[in-house]
């Protein structure tokens, strides 16, 4: 049984140092998912507040995004220069302070420089997270380690719904809303300094007895782990590669592998994602629901997507990436293509309403077994460590670029080519997806980092 063999392998493989790591790192993931799923609630307050025309709400809402593009672009710099692990203090604080920026903002331009600062910080902590585990977790359970990144960004989303739910009649609480987010910032920062720096990153920086010692340290207990051989290809990898550069980043060599971090990270934003994380009350009403009932019914949407991410760490180091990925866009592009289908029906509308919420529900499972965690798992897998973390960044800044190109034109776009027209291309673009991923992307289960890069990297 898939689920139970999981279970007996992290018990064997990954010891209470390792779980402490990723359950610290994770928290990254928790801000970035609260983020992104309380504003929604949040602006219908602030707006009132503190008179904020339409043109500023949009920038509350989508400057972080912006902001975030910025911290993925400043952290492939950091997490070499100071290391994973003071990157991700470094955003725990500036989290910590932005959060209470925004709760005591006094005028609309305070509120958007917090957001801005805000989004740094996530942007950062995005790839930081999965790459500070990656680089620390023994092969056999990498997948559900790193995949405990994606958890918690649905477990914030979820949590983010609860709150826009809970402060629904309470005017004047957005400050709360925004400022509670401060606590699990500062939790990161101080939670960060208790723990070691990578083996990898060590290692790279002339300090090879802390990172023998710390690999050591997050083997311990662990039958199937080779600490002499996993060492020695670290060291292997930092021999062959010399110094990391933006230039060996477009070298010919790395292409392929640079296309398929991009094109996942395209795809994971262009299949509409957010679309249905920020807009599913918007879509539900529109199929006629009460303003409360589709509030609650998102809310089912967000447990969803928590406990097929459950599913996915369950599965991804048995049933291995590809299937997943490949299984979820195709069931998601389906999702799409019903969703459109109900948009254009009117028979559909009155006869079967259920057929909205059952798409959107049978979509979010869908990417998150499928996409969802497996863009984070294969960016932080993929690359040879010497640009590891530049490689990250890029595909990061493209992700959150591409966050903020739809969800900036979603409702643009319903009113240009109707709502079945948007969830229509959304799904040819799935299709596009499916199609590339089946023919490009690599499977990493079970391996070193430094053997996928022997095998990966053509010279
Ligand atoms: C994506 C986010 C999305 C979330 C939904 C993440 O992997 O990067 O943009 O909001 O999944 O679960």
């Amino acid at each position: 049984m898939h689920v139970a063999g999981f279970i007996g392998e992290m018990r064997e493989s990954a010891n209470g140092l390792m779980i402490r790591i990723t359950i610290i790192a994770a928290i990254g993931g928790l801000l970035f998912g609260y983020d992104t799923g309380v504003i929604s609630g949040a602006i219908l307050y602030i707006k009132d507040d503190l008179n904020a025309n339409d043109a500023e709400q949009q920038w509350i809402v989508s400057v972080l995004l912006l902001g975030a593009v910025g911290g993925a672009a400043l952290s492939s710099y950091l997490a070499d220069r100071i290391s994973r692990k003071w990157t991700k203090v470094f955003s725990g604080s500036l989290y910590f302070l932005a959060a209470l920026g925004c709760a005591f903002s006094v005028n609309v331009e305070m509120l958007i420089i917090c957001r801005f600062l805000l989004g740094l910080s996530v942007g950062t902590a995005s790839f930081v997270s999965p790459l500070y585990i990656s680089e620390s977790a023994p092969p056999r359970v990498r997948g559900g380690l790193v995949s405990f990144n994606q958890l918690a960004i649905t477990s914030g989303i979820l949590i983010a719904y609860l709150t826009n739910v809970a402060f629904q009649n309470v005017a004047g609480d957005w400050r709360w809303m925004l400022g509670v987010a401060a606590l699990p910032g500062a939790a990161l920062a101080i939670g960060m300094l208790t723990v070691p720096n990578t083996p990898r990153w060590l290692q790279r920086h002339g300090r090879p007895d802390e990172s023998r010692a710390t690999l050591e340290k997050l083997r311990e207990g662990d039958q199937h782990a080779n600490v002499d051989e996993e060492y020695q290809g670290m060291v292997d990898a930092t021999e062959k590669e010399g110094r990391g550069s933006w230039k060996k980043v477009f070298a010919k060599s790395m292409r392929p592998l640079v296309l398929i971090g991009l094109a996942l990270a395209f795809f994971q934003q262009f299949v509409g994602v957010n679309t249905v994380i920020y807009y599913a009350p918007t879509i539900l009403t529109d199929t006629g629901l009460t303003k409360s009932d589709s509030i609650a019914q998102t809310v089912f949407v967000g447990v969803t997507n928590v406990v097929f991410t459950i599913v996915a760490i369950l599965l991804l180091d048995r049933v291995g990436r590809r299937k997943l990925l490949l299984t979820g866009t195709a069931v998601l592009t389906v999702a799409l293509a019903v969703l459109g289908v109900y948009f254009w029906s009117g028979w559909m509308q009155d006869n079967l309403p259920w057929v909205a919420l059952g798409g959107l529900v049978l979509y979010i499972a869908a990417f998150a077994i499928g996409l969802g965690p497996v863009f984070w798992l294969m960016i932080s897998e993929i690359y040879p460590v010497g640009i590891r973390s530049r490689a990250m960044a890029l595909s990061t800044m493209v992700n959150w670029a591409a966050n903020f190109v739809v969800a900036g034109t979603f409702l643009t776009a319903t009113n240009l080519i109707t709502t079945q027209g948007v969830f229509f291309v959304y799904a040819g673009l799935g299709i596009v997806a499916f199609l590339f991923f089946a023919f490009k992307v690599p499977e990493t289960k079970d391996k070193t980092l430094e053997q996928l890069q022997r095998e990966l990297v053509k010279d």
